[in-house]
């Protein structure tokens, strides 16, 4: 059995977590509309030995521009340049199952699959965002369990669609004019009670099988996706016993579909300010945070809490408010978390979240930032982060200087790549295709 190796992805949010990021001296303000930018930072990633770099997405302009960079180029478009110029960082981007088609999905990241040399991944996403509705003709955000129940029979038709091709179906034989094995090429015949598709896929399997499916939802419906069909999760926990106590839940749920405990990777978030003294990190987190005007982190804020703003006073706790029928759950929790965990007024819970929606921050030196991962590593309460650094790419340019040293030298990160596909980096095996004939096995309807 392998010993237990810690995977780091690097979640590329344009110009940093922070949201005056691209006001900082060093940074570009153009940073987030230039793929060159998200190049770069893939390469930082890389020297880093990272095990991928993470693209989040929504269909709509969710934020205020007027302030600051926004989820803007399409992501599987970007990856796609970064493959190109780059060997070994997997390559993971968002696609919403509300605002796609399940064909065009498969077919988006098999392509990438193909592109990157078996790095690709999906984070598949429900979109709570209404914004992203009223861009595809719906008036609201679909109900929650209306999302997750969509999202389910989306992921199933792709994976499906992903095994459509047997691996050994290309020929290619010039001289029988044999191009493909049509017999080992599947219709799927899907038919749900959202989704009625024939197949197969007009791509051949890819070098993973299947490229990597992410997941990033904490709620109940959320963790019932992942367990049913993720290869790794993105959550979002404040404490290591929040932590463990997902990882728990999510594990036995896995178990209850079939699955080994330990199929799936789980990625906590984890947004770092990193100063060599304690003090010069607090001094740069006090630089960002002067950055960022009041009125739009309190606009931020109540709009994760589904509250009007002048519901929040700036200097007292937050109010005790029910969660929203359709929230973003994990979002609001967290949030709601991180401000009870230290009692904190709302004017502290501004700075604390960096103008952001949730995640933890740490504020510290290399070693205090290894101390951390190692703890939350060795309790089981993650198996590895979704790094936000506060700039990029100079934060990230940091961290692999000086935090990943630490970590190697610890024995619980890679010193370097054993494997060339996302899968490998992750220790996930390759799925075989569900269509494949098996000696005397019936080929399923
Ligand atoms: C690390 C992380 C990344 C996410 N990335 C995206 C994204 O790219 N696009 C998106 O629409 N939602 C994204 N989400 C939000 C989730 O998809 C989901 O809406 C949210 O976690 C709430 O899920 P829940 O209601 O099941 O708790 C992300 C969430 C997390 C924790």
């Amino acid at each position: 059995m392998a010993t237990r190796k810690l995977h780091l992805n690097v979640n590329l949010l344009h110009s940093g977590v922070y949201a005056s990021a691209w006001r900082r001296p060093e940074s570009d303000p153009h940073a987030g509309f230039d793929v060159g930018h998200y190049v770069n930072v893939a390469r930082v990633a890389e020297r880093g030995k990272f095990d991928a770099i993470f693209l989040a997405d929504t269909p709509a302009i969710t934020d205020r521009v007027d302030y600051r960079p926004i989820q803007s180029l399409e992501p599987t478009i970007v990856l796609a340049s970064v493959a190109a110029a780059t060997t070994h960082i997997g390559l993971i981007a968002t696609a919403s199952t509300t605002y796609n088609e399940p064909y065009n999905i498969a077919r988006r990241f098999a392509t990438l699959d193909h592109a990157s040399g078996g790095r690709s991944g999906w984070n598949a996403v429900t979109t709570a965002d209404a914004a992203a509705g009223r861009n595809f003709g719906l008036p609201a955000v679909l109900e929650h369990r209306a999302r997750y129940d969509r999202a389910k029979e989306f992921v199933e038709v792709v994976h499906k669609l992903w095994d459509s091709w047997e691996d050994d179906a290309f020929v290619g034989d010039k001289a029988s004019a044999r191009f493909v094995d049509t017999g080992k090429v599947h219709a799927i015949n899907h038919r749900g009670q959202y989704y009625s598709v024939d197949g197969p896929l007009n791509v051949p399997r890819s070098p993973q099988g299947r490229p990597v499916t992410v997941q990033a939802g904490g709620s109940g419906d959320g963790r019932d996706l992942a367990a049913a069909q993720a290869d790794a999760v993105f959550t979002l926990a404040q404490s290591v016993e929040e932590g463990v106590a997902y990882a728990r839940d999510l594990r036995a749920r896995a178990v209850a579909y079939g699955r080994a405990s330990d199929s799936i990777v789980i990625l906590p978030g984890l947004a770092t300010v990193i100063g060599s003294t304690e003090a010069e990190a607090k001094r740069r987190q006090d630089e960002l945070w002067e950055l960022v005007p009041i009125e739009y982190s309190l606009a931020r804020l109540a709009g994760t809490l589904h509250v009007s703003p002048d519901r929040l006073e700036l200097d007292k706790p937050l109010p005790d408010l029910p969660l929203p029928a359709n929230a973003n759950q994990t979002m609001f929790l967290g949030t709601v978390a991180l401000a009870r965990k230290d009692n904190l007024t709302v004017r502290q819970l501004l700075k604390a979240l960096g103008g952001g929606v949730g995640h933890r921050f740490i504020i510290g030196t290399p070693e205090a930032i290894a101390d951390d991962i190692e703890t939350w590593f060795r309790a089981g309460a993650a198996d590895g982060f979704n790094l936000m650094p506060d700039v990029l790419p100079t934060g990230l340019e940091v961290f692999v200087d000086e935090v990943v040293p630490l970590l190697q030298r610890r024995g619980i990160f890679r010193s370097e790549y054993e494997g060339r596909t996302l899968r490998d980096h992750f220790g996930l095996e390759r799925p075989p295709s569900r269509y494949a004939k098996r000696a005397g096995a019936a080929i399923p309807a």
